[in-house]
């Protein structure tokens, strides 16, 4: 990772990931650090986390990462050091340690850092809400599972119910009834 200065950018990676994805992952986390009492300049810091979450795959080969079809372990491999390389790339760009740290732990669910977990969360959320060309958009409570089986957080998850879990809606349905026997 030493040589990350004599990496190649491949900037046209970046048009692999959807702006939708990005916007709704920040969406999504600033949301979950609300929830849980961050402050406006961490929910800031946070943000930028978010936006660059996946930067590092400017530093992966194209032809691995819009391979069609299965890739090798090799492969898989390659495309999964987008997060390492992530944080290498911010640091040399002179990014907080947070905003760092949020792109190399954006797959790991141990991370130590609270806004990686955040954000990991957030990715996950937003992915699977997210209609894309193979699969269709899953609603919050199936997203949600996916989320825990995921090993996200219980306060996370608890901030996202909170946000985004139906609403108890309370109707005067007493009424209806009496209604409808005299209609
Ligand atoms: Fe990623
Ligand atoms: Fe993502």
């Amino acid at each position: 990772m030493k040589e990350i200065a004599k990496k190649v950018l491949h900037y046209e990676n970046l048009k692999t990931i959807k702006y939708t994805h990005l916007a709704t992952t920040i969406t999504y986390a600033r949301a979950i650090g609300e929830e849980l009492g961050y402050t406006e300049e961490q929910l800031s810091v946070m943000e930028v986390g978010a936006a660059l979450h996946d930067i590092g795959k400017s530093l992966i080969p194209p032809e691995i990462l819009n391979k069609k079809g299965r890739l090798s372990d090799e492969e898989r491999n390659t495309v999964n050091l987008h997060a390492v390389l992530g944080y290498e790339l911010l640091k040399s760009l002179g990014y907080g340690v947070n905003v760092a740290e949020i792109a190399r732990d954006h797959h790991n669910p141990l991370s130590k850092n609270p806004m990686a977990q955040i954000v990991r969360a957030a990715d996950i959320y937003s992915a699977m809400r997210e209609e894309r060309s193979y699969k269709k958009a899953k609603s919050h409570e199936e997203a949600m599972e996916v989320l825990k089986a995921s090993r996200v957080p219980q306060t996370i998850l608890n901030a996202l119910e909170k946000r985004y879990g139906k609403k108890t809606v309370t109707m005067p349905i007493q009424n209806f009834s009496v209604h409808a026997a005299i209609a």
